[in-house]
């Protein structure tokens, strides 16, 4: 049974790992444990008690609470901060009963109330045993008369084993260089990452994960967790002077603020966490299955390879140039035909055209179904670009409606790439996005959508907000969520890309939506490499759209760029009408090739053997579920010569069955290709990409 009630709290135990929380003598709700899972319920500490340091820190500075709310001298990072109707700015909690749901996750639900308000919060525990995750997130109720404000409310503290010497490891990034790994020791005080641009953002992404400093891919304690929103969040990991480490995650309280009305709930996003003793490799796993197996729409599902026209033709789209790259394309053995941006009403350029989202008539004179007519008779499926949140100032919809954009009234309207930002907030703008978007779906054979964002905020006003206009951070995402949800539940069928100018919209939330995303706008493959490295610490190899474009085609050969986007899901990007004859069949070679390995690569188990953000020679390899087959890929950018390349050694295998591993001779035992290695010779910017295969017998 994974949640246990004891005398002193409860535990919550997956396959492999145990968290213990309770009450201590003052009645707080305390952290207790977070580790690998004990024998026995009552292995698990006790809840500390409560002391103080001196005048200066109460009791309440100390305690390692689950989620304390501001009160009393408590300095360090609170989870709530309200300020009730008569202005009192601090919240009282304490425990008033708790459920466990044994049909719904399970999960353990704790009430807390306050004090002397009738204020009422639940702290939600829902057990992902088999994948080692714990979701935490929190509803606040007001069951008063007045209202109140909340200030910050996050999702949930997750508590480190006592200590103060661990090392944080986070993503971070920018447009065109997304997911950078970076680790760096947590010291005293409070390090924070957060997203002000009301999309999950290329700067930071909400994850972390922590361990003690030794921890590596294979091998280490590795506590680590992810946020599900896709808009405004914070991370802020403190280490206090008590010797106690905790990572805070939830909404950004910046700017933020939420009006409570008489019985009313809000509800914080769901922050997922586990504890991995197999090193990063083993977190990034667990995180890859759970994605794969419990949030994506399309779960399991194997992707197909896309051509996708932005790099090609960028906004120079019409029926017989499209036809001609689809022709192209499908005897490449491309799948998914996907026309990109220039498509839609007065779109000749990036300076106008968005929101007016039917065919131009110009380029499609009788609309799209000559198209996609065509891509269909080809064997191929057809997907389109859309960015609905947005709209140029140059289109019908702002014509029609200036008001209905992001906006400070007395303010210039700050333009990026042209264009200004919806207020999807807006009931009225959902609906006109919904019957929009939801004709397109029901009008046409459409298979896949790329939804994209491009630009952050700014002015963030709403004029006629119903209530405090700081809730729009929220309710934009909600809106967001509801049109993008309503969409997906009329068109179950169609395959969703989430994109903002790259991977500025990766996040657990957006795959509750989204099958897919795309990482980033950068296809330089040498690059690329590391940036879908670091993506791969949190999403599995089948949500990482891959294209082969002609960036680096100078300079790389085919295979180096087919093995590094085929390391995710292949998709083709480059201008196939340049491509000669004899580079278009090379190219349906490795599509071929990719169709073969795909449910290994997309499916399977994914060992980071080197890092192409440390080394100039990486390694990355994909194992079946059943350690039947596995694919290496090994890349060697720029290194100084004479190198002496050093051995590769394989992960995931079985050690006592027999495996051969392609282009070396002889089957050898899973342990010996994972503890004796093999030797890949690369030359500078070449590439090896080989399938592994259990011997017969
Ligand atoms: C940004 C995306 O990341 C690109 O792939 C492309 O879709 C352009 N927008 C189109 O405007």
């Amino acid at each position: 049974m994974p949640i246990h009630t004891t005398s002193d709290g409860w535990v919550l135990e997956t396959q492999a790992t145990g968290y213990a929380l309770g009450l201590n003598q003052a009645g707080l709700l305390v952290h207790r444990y977070w580790g690998p899972r004990l024998l026995d319920p009552d292995d698990y500490p006790r809840a500390p008690d409560s002391a103080g340091w001196a005048s200066f820190n109460n009791p309440a500075q100390l305690t390692p609470e689950e989620y304390p709310g501001y009160e009393d001298m408590k300095f360090v990072e609170p989870c709530l901060k309200v300020t009730f109707g008569d202005g009192v700015r601090d919240v009282v909690l304490r425990f008033a009963g708790a459920e466990v749901h044994e049909a719904d996750g399970p999960e353990l639900r704790i009430q807390l109330r306050d004090q002397a308000y009738p204020f009422r919060l639940t702290l939600h525990y829902r057990v992902h045993a088999a994948y080692d995750l714990i979701e935490r997130w929190v509803t606040a109720t007001n069951d008063g008369d007045t209202p109140l404000q909340i200030e910050r409310i996050w999702s949930a503290q997750w508590h480190l084993p006592p200590g103060d010497a661990y090392r944080l490891s986070h993503l971070t990034g920018r447009h065109m260089n997304e997911f950078s790994l970076r680790r760096e020791p947590l010291t005293h005080g409070v390090k924070v990452l957060e997203s002000r641009r009301i999309t999950t953002s290329h700067h930071h992404s909400p994850w972390f994960a922590v361990d003690r400093g030794h921890a590596d891919e294979d091998a280490g304690e590795v506590w680590f967790g992810a946020l599900a929103w896709s808009g405004n969040w914070k991370l802020a990991a403190e280490v206090t002077d008590f010797g106690s480490t905790r990572v805070n995650l939830g909404l950004n309280d910046w700017d933020f603020a939420w009006r409570l009305a008489p019985g009313e709930s809000f509800v914080a996003p769901s922050s997922y966490s586990g504890y991995s003793y197999e090193g990063f490799g083993g977190a990034s796993r667990r995180l890859h299955d759970f994605v794969r197996d419990t949030l994506l729409p399309h779960g399991k599902t194997l992707h197909k390879v896309l051509y996708n026209s932005w790099e090609a033709t960028e906004f120079d789209v019409d029926e017989p140039s499209q036809i001609h790259l689809a022709e192209l394309a499908a005897a490449l053995g491309v799948e998914l035909f996907v026309m990109d941006d220039g498509w839609f009403h007065g779109r000749n350029h990036d300076r106008a055209g968005l929101g007016d989202w039917w065919p131009d008539a110009r380029k499609f004179p009788n609309g799209l179904q000559p198209l996609i007519d065509r891509v269909n008779a080809l064997g191929m499926e057809f997907g389109i670009w859309i960015e609905p949140e947005m709209v140029n100032p140059d289109s019908d919809l702002y014509r029609a409606h200036p008001d209905w954009v992001i906006h400070f009234p007395t303010r210039a309207r700050t333009e990026g790439r042209n264009q200004l930002i919806l207020n999807v907030a807006r009931a009225d703008v959902q609906e006109y996005l919904i019957e929009k978007l939801d004709r397109l779906l029901s009008d046409h054979n459409i298979a896949f959508i790329k939804w994209d964002m491009n630009r952050n905020v700014s002015e963030p006003g709403w004029p006629d907000a119903p209530s405090d206009p700081r809730e729009l951070w929220v309710r934009y995402v909600q809106g967001l969520y509801h049109i993008w949800g309503t969409l997906r539940e009329r068109h179950p069928q169609v395959i969703w890309q989430s994109c903002s100018g790259g991977g500025g919209r990766a996040d657990l939330a957006i795959l509750r939506l989204a099958d897919q995303i795309w990482v980033s706008d950068n296809t330089e493959p040498a690059t690329r490499l590391g940036i879908q490295e670091g993506f791969s610490q949190l999403f599995p190899a089948n949500t990482m759209e891959a294209w082969v474009t002609d960036m680096g085609a100078s300079y790389l050969s085919p295979a180096f760029r087919f093995h590094v986007s085929m390391c995710g899901v292949l998709g083709i990007g480059g201008h196939l009408a340049r491509w000669s004859a004899a580079q278009r069949t090379e190219a349906a070679r490795w599509i071929a090739l990719y169709k073969e390995i795909r449910p290994i690569v997309q499916l399977g188990d994914c060992y980071r053997l080197r890092s192409p953000q440390m080394h100039p020679y990486s390694a990355l390899q994909y194992v079946s579920k059943d350690r039947a087959e596995g694919v290496l890929f090994v890349f060697r950018t720029h290194l100084q010569g004479p190198a002496v390349l050093p051995p590769i050694y394989l992960r995931g295998l079985d050690p006592d069955a027999r495996y051969e591993v392609e282009g070396i001779p002889g089957a050898r035992s899973g342990r010996a290709w994972m503890h004796a290695g093999l030797s890949i010779p690369l030359n500078d910017f070449a590439s090896s990409a080989r399938r592994i295969r259990r011997a017969a017998g």
